[in-house]
């Protein structure tokens, strides 16, 4: 690998975070879920962790959110640690090109998800992780506490309850799955972990550790670990291109140039390889589901950097 040039991201961070500041208050803070409705949509935050372990970070950085679909990033590294490539006969690789809540493919598709990061396939992932443990919530949070580095990281009881009490359509969807036969598990028990998993909090600065391993070839770099193959950190990342951000995955690929996951709780991660991870958070949502200000600070930090896949 050639040494990356000297970038003073301190100061690009300082930039992003005094630029975003009139797009503050645009965009809407999700409320299908009413427990993350409470919280203050002119919120921003951002880290970035360079692999020899440096944070940069400003504004809110170290507020913690709900990561809520981020957790989907954890939870494929999780499943496709325990089963590999066996992943793929029951969800796809392909972006859906619809909403992440999207009920509309799965008819016609016989019950398996276009991919791992729209709902019906981040529960299919979700049976697959209900069948490997005995407690799959506490599996996945002990996960990601190893690759943050933050041992005293916790699921938020409030923000769970709140999606199981309303999460319908997630139910619907996980039935229709289990009628084609592509859900093995008690649809209850999926559902269950899979809001638990959703309603981890974490803020910026353990994000953008979590996030590491894959710019570091699959190894942690704050332990030495090997989560994944360089091979599958290659293809987990291309996933992130891909399908990361939904049906605005190519606008992203194509503003941003890096593989991202986001989720409604306004927090989206990032990486990139061989140099960095980095997120951000800002809790109000462009229609797509993913933070307006993140989205944008995204694209200033790579156009700044000059860093990218590209
Ligand atoms: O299942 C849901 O709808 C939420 N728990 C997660 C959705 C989400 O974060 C989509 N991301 N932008």
């Amino acid at each position: 690998m050639t040494h990356p040039p000297f970038v003073d991201y301190q100061a690009v961070l300082d930039q992003i975070h005094a630029e975003v500041q009139p797009l503050l208050g645009r965009g809407r803070v999700a409320d299908y879920i009413p427990e993350l409705a409470k919280v203050r949509g002119d919120q921003f935050g951002m880290a970035v962790v360079t692999l020899d372990g440096t944070v940069y970070s400003c504004g809110d950085a170290r507020t913690p959110f709900s990561i809520q679909s981020v957790s989907k990033l954890f939870a494929l590294t999780l499943a496709f640690q325990c089963v590999g490539d066996a992943l793929w006969e029951r969800v796809g690789r392909e972006p859906s090109g619809s909403a992440f809540n999207s009920l509309v493919q799965l008819e016609t598709e016989q019950g398996k998800p276009r991919n791992p990061f729209i709902n019906a396939g981040a529960l299919i992932i979700t049976d697959v992780l209900c069948t490997r443990f005995v407690n799959p919530e506490t599996a996945l949070v002990e996960f990601v506490r190893r690759l943050s580095g933050n041992a005293t990281l916790q699921y938020d009881d409030r923000v769970a309850k709140s999606e199981l009490a309303t999460g319908f359509r997630n139910r619907a969807m996980a039935n229709f799955m289990r009628s084609f036969g592509n859900l093995v598990n008690p649809v209850d028990d999926v559902i269950d972990a899979y809001c638990r998993h959703c309603a981890i909090r974490m803020d910026s600065v353990d994000l953008a550790r979590a996030v590491a391993f894959l710019a570091n070839g699959g190894v942690n770099p704050w332990t030495g670990e090997t989560i994944v193959d360089a091979s599958s950190a290659k293809r987990l990342s291309a996933l992130m291109l891909t399908c990361g951000t939904y049906d605005a995955a190519g606008d992203f690929a194509y503003r941003v140039g890096i593989p991202c996951k986001s989720g409604v709780g306004g927090g989206i991660v990032g990486h990139i390889p061989d140099v960095l991870g980095v997120c951000v958070w800002s809790p109000e949502l462009e229609p797509s589901g993913n933070s307006m200000a993140g989205s944008h600070a995204l694209e200033r930090f790579t156009t700044l950097t000059g860093q990218s896949l590209f």
